[in-house]
């Protein structure tokens, strides 16, 4: 258990200016609007600039989220980045931020990859280095820019994913029933040819020729990964609610990881929760892995969805395959 409590103080999310929507991806690949929103609700995703990194995205919405705070950049001790989609192999996209920040040189900063649930894990991460007692305002951000990984001339992945950012602000509280309740993480290591890329690494370096055959590109089962996800996905948030003698009805907001709709409401149907106590917005953004819970929480907060006392259930879930849920009394 937490010694101190942790809340969250602010939050902020950053979409690039271009839209890409689904005609203008049926352009130029063998697929529909029609076929895209009905198999994954998704109707557009934003494109980052060419010469916009992850780092810099990352850094508009965690200003955002300085600003709703109102803190100052150095103020923060701990920034935990969770991307799979760093500017560079190294070092931690953390580091760039820290600098485009202006975070102290006292701060710790480092990256965390679970991808789509690295959210929820660099928050759990975030929160209990708080507790220890040993830092004491934290930045917590996912961001991606998963356009730059994604196969643009296949059409089962290219169409589901986007570029994006979210990021919070969380400190100690003196209340101890306020903030994060707690999480359940997890993985299922057994699954990691489900959804990876295969070349890239050190077990398997790029090559011209392994670039010619676009190894260095995201590959998926779409059909395993839906039902896995469902699973583990209804799995952790009944636990997370059992461990915390929680009810469905106790919860106000569901932030479900944005990856397909049909997941989404096929989890509100199996936790009996409707789809209006579930935040969505996949629709506008398509699945935009780490950031994808801190953005939608931020639109969620932002449009007044979120209520003091309200409790917010987090669940998320993604390559690895990774899974996580999380409690948040605000
Ligand atoms: N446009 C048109 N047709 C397509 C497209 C497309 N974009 N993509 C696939 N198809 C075709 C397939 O080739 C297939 O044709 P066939 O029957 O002739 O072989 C047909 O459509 C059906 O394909 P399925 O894969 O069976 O379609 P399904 O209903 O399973 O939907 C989808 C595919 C949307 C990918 C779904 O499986 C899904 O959402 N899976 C989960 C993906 C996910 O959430 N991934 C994120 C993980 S999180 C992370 O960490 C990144």
């Amino acid at each position: 258990m937490p010694t101190r409590s942790t809340v969250i103080l602010g939050t902020g999310s950053y979409a690039p200016e271009r839209v890409l929507s689904n005609d203008e991806i049926s352009q130029t690949l063998d697929t529909s609007d029609d076929w895209i929103r009905t198999r994954s609700g998704i109707r557009e995703r934003r494109i980052a600039a060419p010469n916009e990194a992850t780092s810099d995205m990352a850094a508009k919405a965690a200003q955002r989220a300085l600003d709703d705070a109102g803190l100052k950049a150095t103020e923060i001790d701990l920034l935990v980045v969770a991307t799979m989609t760093p500017d560079l192999p190294m070092p931690a996209a953390a580091c760039i931020i820290q600098r485009k920040l202006g975070l102290p040189s006292t701060a710790a900063c480092f990256d965390l990859n679970a991808a789509c649930t690295g959210f929820v894990y660099a928050l759990d991460t975030a929160c209990a280095m708080l507790s220890s007692g040993r830092y004491q305002k934290a930045l917590v951000i996912g961001a991606e820019k998963l356009s730059t990984i994604v196969d643009w001339q296949d059409r089962t992945t290219c169409v589901l994913f986007g570029d994006g950012a979210g990021a919070v602000v969380v400190g100690v509280s003196p209340e101890p029933d306020r903030g994060l309740l707690g999480t359940r993480l997890g993985a299922f290591g057994d699954s990691v040819e489900l959804l990876y890329i295969s070349h890239g690494g050190s077990s398997s370096p790029s090559t011209p020729e392994s670039i010619a055959r676009r190894e260095h590109c995201m590959r998926m089962k779409g059909k395993e990964v839906f039902k896995l996800a469902v699973r583990v996905m209804d799995e952790a948030a009944r636990d997370i609610l059992e461990q915390h003698h929680l009810h469905a009805d106790q919860i106000s907001l569901v932030i479900p990881h944005q990856a397909n709709l049909r997941i989404i409401e096929a989890i509100s149907e199996y936790l009996e929760i409707p789809m209006e106590r579930f935040f969505v917005n996949v629709d506008r953004y398509g699945n935009t892995s780490a950031a994808s819970i801190p953005l939608a929480l931020d639109e969620a907060r932002r449009s007044g969805r979120i209520k003091t006392g309200d409790i917010t259930l987090l669940v998320a879930f993604g390559a690895g395959l990774t899974y996580g849920s999380a409690l948040i009394r605000w």
